[in-house]
């Protein structure tokens, strides 16, 4: 199952409410005003995210009983602090979580996969994913023709001119959720993946066809337009270590219904 969840800046907690000690200090020790409203309304959708899937198994905590850190590529972990810390199973479960971010102006979103048991009693772990949520833009033929592979310029070439934007923008997301994915991030060469959506479903995911030689993991990957955004997941499926039986014959697989936006409100905070 995927988890997914996207916040808006409105709905965006104070840095007061939603942070504990050393989180209060990485944000503070940000360089701009914009990064730190961006790191804020991440790990706003985050600490949200993961407090529901921890909720749905009968723990209840704070937000700032979970820290959301970045691993030395940038990659982000979720670990235990605060009254998390009091119980084993809960920093189990928090520590094998593999969650993924994205901010684009005033929305964040995260997701996260869960799927497989872990070894801590029947908790669940979850597996590896890249997501990704771009504002629909015009980017320009300019754009596409220096990030874009040739398959992807010619999938683009076809389409209706209406849906260039809306197409274009979900190329370059779904490549950017890989790239989360296999956490090369900006790293290497966009050519190195290509991306081609297939048609939108309305309100619904439709799928995005990945090929990359980046990861030996066969990719799956998902896109919806959302208000006027693009979210794009790109999940790993079979291989070692992806996902369980119970998702596998998940090349598509079951989203939650709880990723519409979320209004954070104050109860959460004071928890
Ligand atoms: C991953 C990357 C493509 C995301 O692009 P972006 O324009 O920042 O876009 P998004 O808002 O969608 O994603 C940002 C989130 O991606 C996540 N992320 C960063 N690097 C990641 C990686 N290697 N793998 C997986 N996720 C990563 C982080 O959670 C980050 O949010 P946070 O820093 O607030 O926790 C980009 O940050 C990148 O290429 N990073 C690696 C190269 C690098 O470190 N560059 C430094 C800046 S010059």
């Amino acid at each position: 199952m995927i988890n997914w969840l996207t916040v808006e800046s409105r709905d965006c907690p104070t840095p007061q409410r939603m942070l504990g000690p050393e989180e209060r200090m990485c944000y503070e020790g940000l360089h701009t005003k914009k990064r730190q409203q961006d790191w804020l309304l991440g790990r706003a959708a985050a600490k949200r995210l993961v407090l529901r899937h921890l909720g749905a198994r009968g723990a209840s905590l704070p937000l700032a009983a979970i820290r959301v850190v970045n691993d030395f590529d940038g990659a982000p972990r979720v670990v235990p602090a605060g009254l998390a810390l009091a119980d084993r199973d809960i920093c189990a479960e928090l520590s094998a979580l593999c969650i993924s971010i994205s901010h684009s102006e005033d929305r964040s979103l995260c997701a996260i996969m869960t799927g497989t048991q872990s070894t801590v009693r029947n908790l669940q772990s979850a597996i590896a994913l890249g997501a990704d949520i771009e504002t629909i833009a015009s980017r320009g033929r300019g754009f596409a023709v220096a990030y874009y592979t040739a398959d992807e310029l010619a999938f683009l070439g076809a389409a209706p001119i209406e849906c260039y934007d809306t197409l274009s923008t979900a190329i370059w997301s779904a490549k950017e959720a890989l790239l989360k994915f296999t956490r090369h991030g900006l790293r290497v060469d966009t050519r190195m993946v290509t991306c081609l959506p297939a048609p939108p479903e309305r309100d619904g995911w439709a799928s995005v066809a990945i090929s990359t030689k980046l990861t030996d993991v066969p990719v799956v990957g998902w896109w919806r337009v959302f208000s006027d955004h693009v979210i794009t997941i790109a999940a790993g499926v079979g291989g070692e270590g992806a996902l369980g039986t119970e998702t596998s014959p998940a090349l598509r697989p079951a989203f939650s219904d709880k990723g519409e936006p979320c209004r954070i409100i104050s109860t959460d905070c004071e928890r």
